[in-house]
């Protein structure tokens, strides 16, 4: 496998935009691949956005950000990802959806590339069988947001070469992180502690117990978290947090990972977090607006 320079990323949402963000400033060409023009365009806006507040700061030079800016491009179609050496699938949590990305996708592919996914939960080994490649497939979870957060999991599957493992590993320590390396099980260790945690204190205000202002300040002054469960559930989308439930209830076959019916409802009705402007919290106004 030849050196890795250039990175696609395929979904410009809040977790492939924070990927391309560090990838760009670590000195990678970055090719960014969303289902509309649109939707890349706005996901560049972000970036360009989240540096300009980093300069603001002063945690970014100016010319750092220019530079880094230069390094990342629009990638409207899939064979505009042939000249990338590592691609990073941060696409919707939804295996069905994962699936078909790969099956358009492992045939532009340049066929020494590696394929990661920044999946939160589903199976490496699954996903990986759904390409040409499983031997250079890997799961590699940034957290959120990537920026800001130190650590990354690195997850292989059955088939993932040590070549692979290492290739990653080269990556993720360039951009300064901190790896952990989990073994393939359903939502890995991070989401396998902290999402059962969310999904209680839903149950929590599903239940009545206390409201969502209650709820979040118990958690922060009273267990030292820096944000409530339900800022962060927002934070993370609600989408999302069912997604890794389910895999959690249907991986593990045990009724402790039920998702609460309320987590459910608010997904049905599109309230998905800070990302739709609603969610535990209304995010509509100047302040977030707790809802119950
Ligand atoms: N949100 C978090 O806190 C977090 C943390 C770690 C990992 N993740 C994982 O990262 C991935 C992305 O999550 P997110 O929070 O960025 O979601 P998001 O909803 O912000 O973005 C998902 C993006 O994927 C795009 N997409 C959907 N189908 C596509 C397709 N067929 N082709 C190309 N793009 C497609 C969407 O248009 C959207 O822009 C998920 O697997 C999620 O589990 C999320």
């Amino acid at each position: 496998m030849s050196k890795i320079e250039t990175i696609g990323i395929v979904g410009a949402g809040q977790m492939g935009g924070g990927i391309a963000h560090v990838s760009a400033l670590g000195g990678y060409k970055v090719l960014i691949h969303d289902v509309s023009p649109d939707r890349i365009e706005k996901g560049i806006a972000t970036i360009s956005g989240n540096m300009a507040r980093q300069v603001g700061s002063g945690k970014l030079e100016e010319k750092a950000r220019n530079d880094a800016m230069a390094r990342i491009s629009a990638a409207p179609a899939m064979a505009d990802l042939a000249a990338a050496d590592l691609v990073i699938e941060a696409a919707t949590e939804d295996e069905t959806v994962k699936r078909k990305i790969y099956a358009q996708l492992c045939p532009q592919l340049n066929p020494e590339a590696i394929l990661a996914t920044n999946t939160s939960s589903i199976s490496i080994t699954r996903l990986a069988a759904q390409t040409d490649r499983p031997e250079r497939f890997i799961g590699i979870h940034f957290m959120n947001p990537v920026p800001v957060m130190k650590l990354v999991e690195l997850v292989r599957g059955i088939a993932t070469e040590d070549q692979t493992f290492e290739a990653a590993k080269g990556y993720v320590k360039h951009l300064d992180k901190t790896i952990t390396v989990s073994e393939d099980f359903p939502a890995f260790i991070v989401n396998r502690i902290l999402l059962p945690m969310i999904n209680e204190a839903i149950y929590t205000l599903y239940e009545g117990v206390g409201t969502v202002d209650a709820i979040d300040t118990a958690m922060r002054l009273g267990a030292n978290h820096p944000m409530g469960p339900l800022q962060l559930a927002d934070f993370i989308g609600l989408d999302t947090c069912l997604s890794i439930m389910q895999v959690l209830h249907e991986g593990l076959s045990d009724s402790k990972y039920r998702p609460c019916p309320l987590l459910v409802k608010y997904v049905e009705a599109g309230w998905l977090g800070r990302k739709t402007g609603r969610g535990f919290y209304d995010y509509r106004g100047d302040q977030p607006v707790p809802t119950r």
